[in-house]
């Protein structure tokens, strides 16, 4: 019989659901623990991913799905949505079509510009969206008029805005002109609108507002409107608890596999 092009040995197709290296793949055939689409499996079988069912001690083996994380530059004007009733541009369709359903894992305004992430791994979203994991973010917010050092000092400890109170974790002066200022800004919190509110508060209407870190993800030289895939080290220390208290910097493992990939 003509031999399908897309069958692959059941010891390959093991090692992939990340039931170790080969040898170990065909001890476990050998034992009799292995069957395809219910019939014992035997050195040697084969199958057809997607098509033949594979179990292992009557648990079905799979393939994970890959995991994707990227770094998008958004530029001003986008939407972080999913559609938009207006038809207005979404950070979305900036994105490759990877056959997969990317989400944002949490916001940037649509007239904010910078870091924001995706990823189909919501088990991953959810530990960097949880209150616990204080990540920083950094922003570059150019605002109106120089603020004192005394209107900054506000900003760390607390500006009553309606029900809230907005602090940022740290601000200082980047650099400014007669008339402007660019600060940058670190939050912890994710309030809505968090830092124009805190402009417009104090008098310092920021005319624009740039994300430039998300923890320790930086958006470097990545072009605006552009993707990079994070690193293994990024991807890791997003949701690893923060450092201990005189640690200045977070661990970047080397040499990890990607989760996900066998
Ligand atoms: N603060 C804002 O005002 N807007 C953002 O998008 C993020 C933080």
């Amino acid at each position: 019989m003509k031999k399908s092009k897309t069958e692959i040995p059941l010891v390959r197709y093991l090692a992939t659901c990340g039931f170790g290296p080969r040898r170990a793949c065909d001890r476990l055939i050998q034992s009799g623990r292995v069957r395809i689409n219910g019939k014992p499996a035997g050195a040697g079988s084969r199958l057809v991913p997607g098509r033949d069912e594979v179990d292992v001690d009557g648990q079905p083996a799979q393939i994970p799905p890959e995991n994707i994380y990227l770094l998008l530059n958004k530029p001003r004007g986008y939407l972080v949505s999913d559609n938009d009733p207006e038809g207005r541009p979404l950070a979305k369709d900036l994105l490759p079509g990877l056959g997969t359903r990317l989400f944002p894992v949490g916001r940037l305004d649509f007239q904010t510009e910078g870091a924001i992430l995706f990823t189909n791994d919501g088990v991953w979203a959810n530990r960097i969206a949880h209150p616990r994991n204080q990540i920083p973010k950094t922003y570059l917010a150019k605002v109106r008029r120089i603020p004192s050092q005394e209107t900054l000092k506000r900003w760390k400890t607390g500006i009553r805005d309606g029900n809230a109170i907005l602090k940022t974790l740290d601000v200082k002066i980047e650099s400014k002109t007669r008339s402007n200022a660019w600060l940058k800004v670190t939050l912890t919190g994710g309030v809505n609108r968090q830092v124009r509110r805190m402009g417009l508060a104090t008098g310092h209407p920021v005319v624009k507002l740039i994300r430039i870190a998300i923890g320790p993800v930086e958006l470097g030289t990545l072009t605006r409107g552009r993707f990079r895939h994070l690193h293994i080290w990024e991807i890791r220390s997003l949701i690893e608890p923060a450092p201990e208290p005189g640690c200045t910097e977070r661990k970047k493992p080397g040499n990890i596999r990607r989760p996900g990939r066998s």
